[in-house]
């Protein structure tokens, strides 16, 4: 086995497809830091039918038709789904024409194939890496609790604190769309990493940027520039920036690079009371009570190092 065999961190991606995920997924695919054990998809920016049909053909647009992929939840543990194709466009993937996968979605559910995963690791064996609504992580461990000491860390996106939210005035939408499910993982007592708005948009894209993306002159150069170009005009729009934040791959880089990124141990809790501040995450960042932590709350990052850790990998794609 070469070194990296050795050292690679197996870790299952949960994703509900949209362009921010698709750069989390090519890159998690061409690094070999990390073992993609499958990746299953969610209901969330669009519905189910399409996540699942997007990751499907960012598989193939990676050249890894063979990566597991798995039907996951199509509505959150109790609240009607909220869809965000005012961001995403109506197919969720909005920006390249890429062609129908033939790959296969795999029999096993995915909530099934988490858990199952799980119990024949050894413990802290699974990284679970939620960049969507966190239905199947929650599911999973309502399941199967003893799955719960078998997940070395869940380091998600999701949350909002010092940043305010991104689909109601308080709440950020992966926790917003399954609060009660976030309830769940946040109180489950497995290690967590939260990459939240507070640091998703301190890392906004550049036109520079996008551009070196599509000048790689690949496939998936080509597709990442249009996904992103249709991608970023939202918030760009809606903060005035220059630019707007690629949330998901915060995800996968710190899985690669944790330097890029500093934050602190805080004790977070979801809202799942009231509907007027639904799914916010409370961050006890100053230790205000007497809760102990059980999130290490991501706040600063270094957005050069992010930006070229993502070109860096993009470029190991070829036609
Ligand atoms: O709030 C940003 C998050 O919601 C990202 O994961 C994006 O893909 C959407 O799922
Ligand atoms: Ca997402």
């Amino acid at each position: 086995m070469t070194s990296a065999e050795i050292s690679r961190r197996p870790i299952i991606i949960d994703t509900d497809p949209g362009q921010d995920d698709a750069i989390a997924i090519l890159t998690a695919l061409a690094s070999p830091e990390l073992d993609v054990l499958g990746i299953t998809a969610v209901a969330g920016n669009v519905p189910l039918p399409l996540t699942l049909l997007n990751t499907r053909k960012l598989c193939e647009l990676a050249g890894k038709p063979d990566t597991p992929v798995f039907e996951g939840c199509a509505r959150p543990m109790v609240r009607s789904l909220v869809t965000a194709e005012h961001v995403h466009g109506k197919t969720g993937l909005d920006g390249p024409e890429l062609p129908e996968p033939t790959m296969p979605v795999q029999e096993e559910h995915a909530v099934d194939f988490i858990i199952a995963s799980l119990l024949a690791a050894d413990d802290a064996g699974i990284t679970l890496c939620p960049v969507g609504p966190l239905t199947n992580i929650a599911l999973a461990m309502v399941k199967e609790p003893s799955i719960v000491p078998k997940i070395r860390e869940i380091v998600l996106m999701g949350g909002a604190y010092w940043e305010g939210g991104n689909i109601t005035p308080t709440a950020e939408f992966n926790i917003y769309v399954d609060p009660h499910a976030a309830h769940v993982v946040f109180t489950s007592g497995v290690p967590i990493v939260a990459h939240s708005l507070d640091v998703t948009h301190r890392a906004l894209m550049t036109k520079e940027w996008i551009a070196a993306v599509r000048a790689l002159e690949t496939d998936v150069g080509r597709a990442s520039a249009e996904m992103l170009t249709f991608y970023e005009r939202f918030d760009e729009e809606k903060y005035g920036t220059n630019g707007g934040p690629l949330h998901d791959p915060n995800v996968i880089a710190y899985l690669i690079d944790p330097t890029i990124y500093e934050g602190k141990d805080c004790f977070v809790e979801v809202e799942i009371g009231s509907e007027k501040t639904m799914g916010q995450t409370s961050v006890d960042w100053w230790r205000v009570t007497k809760n102990e932590p059980n999130c290490h709350w991501i706040r600063e990052v270094d957005s050069e190092r992010f930006y070229a850790l993502l070109l860096d990998r993009l470029g190991r794609y070829n036609d």
